[in-house]
């Protein structure tokens, strides 16, 4: 039987792209999941039913919005009524749209008070509280891994991604401090690297098409990156396996950043 049956991951934003292909992932292998989404709630819970009906664990969906940081606690709490253990966090999701102007753009129209605060919330500040949270249960069960995603618009120039890309560098910092102290309670704690991946999120880029074409060009294997490419990694990173890995970044790019 595979150690990771009945256990629980809790992920954020796994309503599509990423998120979606990292829960049906851990799906497959017997891990129940709690999982979150901001607008989409009919879908959610039409996931959660596939889920569940396909590969017989348990599957439940609720509502947060990470740029309230105030909902960590009280969604873990919800949790805790519906799973008896937390072992996984994974923390993914992304905001877009109205919320990131003034932090998607170019450098001379970045604005800090408004979508790079917004971004810095969505991305470390929403991994550090999750984080939090998750390790108090995590703790409880004798250990667990923790992954946020993270980008290599933080290791090359993508256009406009200045904003999220220094970002996706805080965070792949806080994840190795995260590491140092949260190894004493068994946890583990790295980060997933993600080259351009065909998701909705890349779409609202205004210069998709190009990012698309040039991630093609680069890729060693000739294509562009897929959901399930980055769910296959952070699976494994929280799988025994990978039990003495901690503190890293595993780049996951088709071979685009060294290109
Ligand atoms: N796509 C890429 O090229 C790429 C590459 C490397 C890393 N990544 C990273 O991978 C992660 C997932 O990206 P993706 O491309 O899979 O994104 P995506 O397909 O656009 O999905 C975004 C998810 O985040 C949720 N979300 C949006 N706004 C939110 C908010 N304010 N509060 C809480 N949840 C919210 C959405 O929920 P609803 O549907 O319910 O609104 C959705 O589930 C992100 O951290 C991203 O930076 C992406």
């Amino acid at each position: 039987m595979s150690q990771m049956r009945n256990k629980t991951l809790v992920i954020t934003g796994a309503t599509k792209g990423i998120g979606k292909a990292v829960a049906e992932k851990f799906a497959q292998n017997g891990v129940n999941i709690a999982f979150t989404y901001n607008s989409n709630k009919e879908l959610s819970d039409t996931i959660a039913k596939d889920l569940m009906d396909k590969y017989g664990i348990k599957a439940k969906a609720y509502p947060l919005n990470i740029l309230e940081l105030d909902e960590f606690k009280p969604l873990f709490e919800e949790i805790d009524k519906d799973f008896e253990r937390v072992d996984f966090f994974v923390s993914n999701a992304m905001i877009y749209g109205r919320p990131v102007v003034g932090g998607y753009g170019k450098f001379m129209k970045i604005r800090p008070q408004k979508g790079l605060t917004n971004i810095f919330t969505a991305t470390v500040g929403a991994f550090v509280r999750g984080s939090q949270e998750a390790a108090v249960r995590m703790e409880k069960v004798g250990g667990g891994a923790i992954i946020t995603l993270s980008s290599t618009g933080n290791l090359i120039y993508i256009e406009n991604y200045a904003g999220h890309g220094t970002n996706k560098a805080a965070v792949e910092a806080m994840s190795r401090y995260a590491a140092v102290e949260l190894g004493d309670m068994g946890i583990r704690v790295n980060a997933v690297s993600g080259g351009p991946i065909d998701t909705d999120a890349l779409k609202a880029f205004t210069n998709y098409e190009e990012v698309k074409a040039e991630t093609i060009k680069r890729s060693a294997v000739n294509r562009m990156g897929s959901p399930e490419d980055l769910a296959g990694a952070v699976y494994f990173l929280c799988t025994p396996e990978a039990s003495w890995i901690t503190g890293q970044t595993l780049v996951v790019d088709g071979g685009t950043t060294f290109r």
